[in-house]
C-alpha cells in the first residue's frame, strides 16, 4: 500500500515537474518513508493526553485531599504505574523525560529525547507556548523503524510545590525531597517553562 502509494505521489511529483511551473517536488512526495501513518500518530497524541490526564487527576486529587507533601507518593509509585499500564494498553513505551530529572534512574531521555527537549527550551525561549507543543518523527534504528512522539509538560502553578524555585518550596517538601532524591535538578523553574515531556515510541 505504502509503496504504491509513494509510486503515485512520485509520479504525481515527476509530473508536476514535466509540467514545469514547479520548481520543487512537494516534500511529501520526497519523503514518504519518513511520514508517519495518521492513525498510528493519533494513537500516540491520545496515549500521552492519558499519561498527562491521569497524572493530572491523581497529583490534583492527592493534593486537594492530604496536601503537596502526601502527593509525592503519586509522583513516585503511581505515575510509573499509570505509564506502564498505558504503555501495555497501546504496545508502545510511554513514560515521561526531563532534561534536569528529579529521578535520574527513571527520568533521563535517550539521546533522540534530549535532542527535543532541546528544540523544546528553544522553541519556548524564542516566544512559543509550552502548553501543547509537541514534536514527532519516524526513526529507522537496526530493530526496525518507529514512530516517536513527544508532548511538552509545562511547568503550571501546580507543579510549583514541588519544582518552583526552592525559596518558594515549603520546607517539609524540600526536606522529603532532599530525602528521596538526593539528585534532585528539577527545581527553580518557573510556570510556562518546559519541565518536561512526554515521550512515545512504537513499532511500525
Ligand atoms: C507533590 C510534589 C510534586 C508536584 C506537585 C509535581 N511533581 Fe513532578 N515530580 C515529583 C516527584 C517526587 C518526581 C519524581 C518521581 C519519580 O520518583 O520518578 C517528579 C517527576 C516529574 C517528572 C519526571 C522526570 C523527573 O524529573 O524525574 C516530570 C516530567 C514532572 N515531575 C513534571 C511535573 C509537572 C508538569 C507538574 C505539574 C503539573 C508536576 N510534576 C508536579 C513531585 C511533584
Amino acid at each position: 500500500m505504502v509503496s504504491m502509494r509513494h509510486r503515485l505521489l512520485s509520479l504525481h511529483a515527476a509530473v508536476l515537474l514535466s509540467l514545469g511551473g514547479i520548481a520543487q517536488a512537494p516534500a511529501r512526495a520526497q519523503a514518504p518513508a519518513d511520514e508517519a501513518p495518521r492513525a498510528a500518530l493519533e494513537e500516540a497524541r491520545k496515549a500521552s493526553g492519558e499519561l498527562v490526564a491521569g497524572v493530572r487527576g491523581e497529583l490534583l486529587k492527592a493534593i486537594e485531599a492530604s496536601g503537596p507533601l502526601r502527593a509525592i507518593v503519586v509522583c513516585k509509585y503511581s505515575v510509573p504505574e499509570i505509564a506502564s499500564s498505558i504503555s501495555r494498553r497501546y504496545g508502545a513505551r510511554v513514560t515521561r523525560v526531563s532534561l534536569t530529572p528529579r529521578n535520574p534512574a527513571l527520568g533521563w531521555g535517550d539521546a533522540w529525547e534530549q535532542r527535543v527537549l532541546m528544540q523544546f527550551d528553544e522553541r519556548v525561549a524564542r516566544g512559543e507556548k509550552a502548553e501543547g507543543m509537541e514534536h514527532h518523527e519516524v526513526v529507522s534504528e537496526p530493530s526496525g523503524r518507529f514512530l516517536r512522539y513527544m508532548r511538552v509538560l509545562p511547568m503550571q502553578p501546580a507543579c510549583m510545590h514541588c519544582h518552583g524555585p526552592a525559596e518558594q518550596i515549603s520546607e517539609p517538601i524540600r526536606q522529603q525531597l532532599a530525602h528521596e532524591y538526593p539528585h534532585d535538578r528539577a527545581v527553580g523553574l518557573a510556570v510556562g517553562k518546559v519541565r518536561g515531556a512526554v515521550t512515545y515510541k512504537k513499532p511500525l
